[in-house]
């Protein structure tokens, strides 16, 4: 049987004996050397697929610990705000664990298959009028009331349950790489990874973060992030790091995000090319190891992949109709 990230890492996460596992086999997810995209660059580049989790996003690995430990403090309720991935993946692990989930969503600016996870998972999705800074000052303001166990990623329990991404890396590596790059929304996952490299004792990473230069606006809706809830930790981490954030348009988002799927065969969601993108930017030794995170999987977004593909040609069921179609 597939074990848990809890059970995996027991010894370095907040559990003991009797906190319930609330699993779904998260974490444990592939790394894998990209090719095309390494001659690119002229380094050694590998890509953290979290996008194979359960819920089809990296989140399920802070999910598991905050919900099992909500469980083992008697939380009743659990909320969130969210562009979706959150959602998803607190819903999930809340109906596993038999507890209810609210979600908040910006009303209008979350990919309606995430919408459709959450609900299928049986959460109470609100769409608040606003945006999601707006609807994470909403669920915070909700959790101090005491009914509701926040599990958004300034619940500690997130990020530890996220730092086994890092040690997952260490261990299939034998070291930490040289570069991290990942996409950059509100900073937790950054804080986590930091936390996780240095816990694993290895030399850490330079750490390249992409945002989307144009946040509240983005395409990359999974990062549509106006105020950063961990600015100052990924202030810290980058710096010390000797890293940097980088500013991206639309554009150079989805360009990788295309040669992703066609030349690596990995279908994600616009937000998590966002990593990569950066990388353009940065001065790179040859031959560097870059691992670079790809944090959802593509078909949770998969209105913007349908609008940025061209859509089917019609044919008869006539192999020289097939052929013509296909010059
Ligand atoms: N990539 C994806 C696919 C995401 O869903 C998120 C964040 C990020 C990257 C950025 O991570 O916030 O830790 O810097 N999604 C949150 C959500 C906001 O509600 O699902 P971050």
């Amino acid at each position: 049987m597939r074990s848990s990230l809890i059970d995996r890492y027991r010894d370095r996460l907040p559990v003991g004996p009797a906190t319930p596992v609330v699993s779904l086999g998260e974490g444990d997810t592939p790394l894998l050397r990209a090719e095309r995209i390494s001659e690119r660059l002229g380094a050694d580049v590998y890509l953290k697929w979290e996008g194979a989790n359960p819920t089809g996003s990296f989140k399920d690995r802070g999910m598991t610990l905050a919900i099992s430990r909500g469980l083992e403090q008697d939380a009743r309720a659990v909320v969130c705000a969210s562009t979706g991935n959150t959602a998803a993946s607190a819903a999930a692990y809340a109906a596993r664990a038999g507890l209810q989930a609210v979600v908040l969503q910006p009303a209008g600016a979350v990919a309606s298959a995430k919408l459709a996870q959450a609900s299928a998972l049986g959460a109470r999705v609100l769409e608040v009028r606003g945006s999601f800074d707006e609807a994470l000052a909403a669920a915070r303001a909700l959790a101090e009331r005491g009914a509701y166990t926040l599990v958004n990623s300034l619940n500690p329990d997130r990020i530890e349950g996220q730092k086994t991404a890092a040690f997952e890396i260490v261990e299939e590596l034998g070291m930490a790489p040289d570069v991290l790059a990942l996409p950059y929304g509100g900073g937790g996952n950054l804080c986590a990874y930091w936390r996780g490299f240095t816990e694993a004792g290895a030399d850490r990473p330079k750490m390249v973060a992409g945002e989307a230069a144009e946040r509240a606006t983005t395409v990359a809706s999974a990062i549509r992030i106006t105020s950063p809830a961990h600015a100052v930790g990924v202030g810290e981490a980058v710096r010390a790091s000797g890293g940097t954030v980088v500013p991206l348009d639309d554009e150079a988002i989805l360009d990788v995000w295309r040669e992703l799927a066609q030349t690596e065969g990995m279908f994600c969601e616009p937000a998590s090319a966002a990593g990569i993108a950066a990388l353009a930017h940065v001065e790179l030794e040859p031959g560097s190891r870059i691992v670079c995170v790809v944090t959802g999987h593509g078909l949770k977004d998969s209105e913007t992949a349908a609008r940025l593909s061209s859509p089917p040609l019609v044919v008869d069921a006539d192999p020289d109709a097939i052929v013509e179609a296909t010059r």
